[in-house]
């Protein structure tokens, strides 16, 4: 892991408080996460019962990672939901993991960046937008800095901190710094599409739709990648990210699986549905009890 610690040094930047704005699969578990490693946590959503779930799905997390009951409780406590966003002013780092839409998150960083304190970290968990894009309406669009987050949260290390075009280096220092003090591995890309590891994982993923498009089964697909030494299958591993996530990079990667001829294909409609996958209950597989369902 040597070689991915190509980030700066980082004095000075001590974030003890983080606001997450989005309580969904990613958000709720990288406030969990940050409340894991020492720091207080606040969690904003438009959606109340998400906030709701976020907090029971957090406590099962203490409860794997911390010992004995002053830990869990006072980690209960440092996890705060906070649907008006009373915290967004208080906050060292501020962290956008909202619906994957260009224009409800540029919205969201203007009211942003006009109530964050100064010298507090304004991020965004983007996996497919252009960070340019996503700063273009701020006064100060140096400030804005990717930080990718994988899925799931708890257990994987890295996390892509996103240079944007014009994002200052003092930034992409403290979102580092912040990286290190949850305890992850900040991997410092550039703002292209797919950063780095989704360029590599992505086309993976679109090939794997395509032997489903042509006839394969899935468990087939994912016993194969099982069987050769992956840790998951890409059926199932899709069916974790979100079908509508894993779309949206393939569009923006350009590497969507249809076939020639056809603009359609079983991502995009299963994303019509509105099958996403774990989170909806059905995507690939059907999930009974957080595991997917697989026939014999
Ligand atoms: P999700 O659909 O599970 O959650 C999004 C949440 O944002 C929902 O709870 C929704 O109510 C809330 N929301 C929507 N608009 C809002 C607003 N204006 N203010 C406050 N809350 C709002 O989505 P997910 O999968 O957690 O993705 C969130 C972001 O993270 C996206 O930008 C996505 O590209 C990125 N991402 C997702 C990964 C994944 O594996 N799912 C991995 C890395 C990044």
């Amino acid at each position: 892991s040597e070689m991915l610690k190509d980030s700066a040094p980082k004095d000075g930047f001590k974030p003890r408080k983080v606001h997450v704005i989005g309580a969904g699969t990613m958000g709720a578990d990288i406030a969990a996460w940050c409340v894991v490693s020492g720091m207080q946590a606040s969690l904003q959503d438009l959606d109340e019962a998400q906030i709701g779930k976020a907090l029971k799905r957090a406590k099962g997390l203490f409860k794997k990672r911390l010992r004995g009951k002053t830990a869990i409780d006072s980690a209960v406590a440092r996890l705060i939901a906070d649907p008006e966003g009373k915290h967004i002013k208080h906050a060292d780092v501020i962290i956008e993991a909202i619906v994957e839409k260009l224009d409800v998150k540029q919205t969201l960083f203007a009211e942003l960046e006009k109530k964050a304190k100064a010298g507090a970290v304004l991020a965004t968990n983007t996996s497919s937008l252009r960070l340019e894009d996503i700063a273009k309406p701020l006064a100060d669009p140096g400030r804005l800095v990717g930080l990718h987050f994988f899925n799931p949260v708890a257990q994987l290390p890295l996390v892509e901190v996103v240079r944007g075009e014009g994002t200052r280096e003092e930034e992409v220092d403290k979102a580092c710094a912040f990286v290190t003090a949850i305890n992850k591995l900040p991997l410092i890309t550039k703002s292209c599409p797919g950063f780095l590891v989704n360029r590599v994982l992505a086309p993976y993923m679109m090939e794997a739709v395509r032997l489903y498009q042509d006839g394969q089964p899935r468990e087939k697909i994912d016993q194969a990648a099982l069987k050769f030494g992956m840790p998951m299958g890409p059926m199932e591993l899709m069916d974790m990210v979100g079908l509508d996530i894993c779309n949206k990079v393939g569009e923006e990667l350009d590497i969507s699986p249809s076939s020639a001829g056809k603009t359609d294909n079983v991502l995009a409609t299963l994303v019509k549905q509105g099958k996403l996958g774990k989170k909806t209950g059905e995507g690939f597989y059907v999930w009974v009890d957080g595991k997917p369902k697989r026939e014999e």
